[in-house]
């Protein structure tokens, strides 16, 4: 059974899609990693404070023996060391995933759903991509466009959209899971 751990630092509404996700296909539960105590998903998840954040961070996967992290809204960048030593330890260089809530390469960076809720723009997109030391980067494995619905709030659009996340990021583990997808 491959061994995740998944990184949230907000709402985790993400991180709670694929811990169930995880826990269906697997029976087991993943490890969930946050830095926010504030998130309504703290108490299910370890926290790791911020000092020496990175270093943490790569004990506990060592000590899970983790095999892939998916990024689900952390809101930090992990340094090229970091990713350097989790590629060397799960001997693989396509082990460390994140979503972004844009079409990259366009809005990279945070709070992208925002900007383009501020734009003229009709459409954005989701993005499920590998982490690469250069931020929202890295090789995409899938992208969907999204229309940006003005007939709703920002935020009940965002929720709307959160939500289409969830189906392209569990879609994506339970591959994973069931082996079709071997990267
Ligand atoms: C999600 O929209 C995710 O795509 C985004 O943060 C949100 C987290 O929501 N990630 C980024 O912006 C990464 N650059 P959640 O905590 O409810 O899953």
């Amino acid at each position: 059974m491959l061994k995740i751990a998944i990184l949230f630092s907000g709402g985790g509404s993400n991180a709670k899609a694929l811990s169930q996700t995880y826990e269906e296909i697997t029976g087991k539960k993943p490890l969930l990693i946050t830095n926010n105590v504030h998130s309504p998903l703290a108490e299910d998840a370890l926290l790791i404070p911020k000092k020496n954040n990175e270093q943490d961070i790569m004990h506990l996967l060592r000590e899970h023996q983790i095999e892939k992290v998916l990024l689900a809204g952390y809101m930090r960048i992990l340094s090229k060391s970091f990713l350097d030593a989790f590629a060397d330890f799960s001997k693989g260089t396509k082990n460390v995933v994140n979503i972004h809530p844009s079409y990259l390469p366009e809005l990279k960076g945070a709070k992208a759903y925002e900007r383009a809720w501020d734009s003229d723009r009709q459409e954005t997109g989701i993005t499920l991509h590998y982490v690469s030391a250069e931020v929202d980067s890295g090789e995409i494995i899938t992208q969907k466009k999204i229309p940006i619905d003005r007939s709703l709030s920002m935020n009940e659009w965002i929720e709307k959209s959160k939500k289409i996340e969830h189906k392209i990021y569990c879609a994506y583990l339970r591959e994973l899971l069931e082996g079709a997808k071997d990267a």
